[in-house]
């Protein structure tokens, strides 16, 4: 039997995603209510190395659950590939008698998380937080729901435009090596063509696509591309190559990544973050707690880091179907 924790930290690591706030507040309030000590660490594994642990107490995640980003901040942190530096912020955290860890963020922060826990015995759970939604073990990290409602809605007031001057419209969306989000965006915005970095692309199929559509009177296309698979630059200098029409570019960016939490982001934020604390109550370390149809599960770390989640390849066809 593992000694029962008195003191758990909460950080946020790497990218943020809308939702974080929504998760901290549960793992704060979900460790209070259980009788734990529970501390914030600041700007991610850079703030853990420089020691920036802040008490948080009740109040200090009031009105936080419908804001986007992290009030515990982030910052992006290759020092912690180095074993020198997960020395150190472990001391951090043995100085403030910190016994387990919430580690809310994205595969690079699960790495690290699972690094902590080999070399140092840190006690760890693992709630996946990223907008690209590439995480093994769970349906839905928090805030790629929002991030797919941000750029539909985006690309929904482009269509208008498009619409309106007969346009092609190439609309780049994030979702870093995976096209997640673009499936899931160009399926739910009626896109033309999909490029994802998953499955090849066939940029004169793509033209004659658009060729066939004008033929049965449609003048104005959508392309979603994800960003890991080629430039929305570099396709429309292609396409323009294909098509009479005028081709432009839309790149989305960061708006993707801020914004209100949605109510899907909130809801797996709110389990997600209170199943991490009981897991640590009830002695439990190296889990990453997810949902998959709908249940809270977890999935070892080491399993998680090893597997590759799986691209929905029939929502692919089934977007190419509707969007003839
Ligand atoms: O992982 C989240 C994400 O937004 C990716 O989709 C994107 O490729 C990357 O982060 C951008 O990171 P940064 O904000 O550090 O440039």
């Amino acid at each position: 039997m593992s000694k029962k924790i008195k003191t758990i930290g909460v950080i946020t690591p790497g990218g943020d995603a809308p939702g974080m706030n929504t998760a901290i507040r549960a793992v704060v309030r979900t460790a209070i209510f259980s009788g734990l000590k529970v501390y914030g660490i600041e700007r991610g594994w850079r703030g853990l190395i420089d020691n920036k642990i802040i008490n948080m107490e009740l109040a200090s995640v009031s009105g936080i659950i419908n804001h986007g980003g992290t009030i515990l901040h982030t910052h992006r942190c290759p020092e912690f590939r180095q074993k020198a530096a997960r020395k150190k912020a472990y001391e951090n955290l043995c100085a403030y008698n910190i016994e387990g860890l919430v580690v809310i963020g994205g595969d690079g922060s699960l790495g690290a998380a699972h690094a902590l826990h080999k070399e140092f015995g840190t006690r760890v759970i693992n709630i996946p937080a990223s907008i690209d939604n590439d995480i093994y073990g769970t349906d839905y990290s928090i805030g790629f729901d929002t991030a797919v409602n941000t750029a539909l809605e985006a690309i929904d007031k482009i269509r208008d435009t498009a619409t309106s001057h007969e346009r092609v419209f190439v609309i780049e969306v994030m979702g870093r090596n995976n096209g997640f989000i673009a499936l899931d965006v160009g399926l739910t915005a009626g896109a033309e063509a999909i490029i994802i970095p998953e499955i090849p692309y066939n940029i004169d199929a793509i033209g004659q696509k658009i060729r066939y559509g004008q033929q049965r009177g449609k003048s104005s296309f959508i392309i979603v591309v994800a960003e890991g698979a080629i430039s929305a630059n570099e396709v429309a200098v292609h396409l323009r190559k294909r098509t009479t029409l005028d081709v432009r570019v839309s790149i989305l960016g960061h708006m993707q990544r801020g914004g209100s939490p949605s109510a899907l982001s909130r809801e797996v934020a709110c389990k997600l973050g209170a199943r991490a604390v009981q897991l640590l109550i009830e002695g439990k370390s190296a889990l990453m707690v997810g949902i998959i149809s709908d249940k809270v599960v977890e999935t070892p770390i080491d399993e998680v880091a090893r597997r590759k989640k799986k691209l929905d390849l029939a929502a692919y066809k089934l977007a190419n179907m509707l969007a003839t």
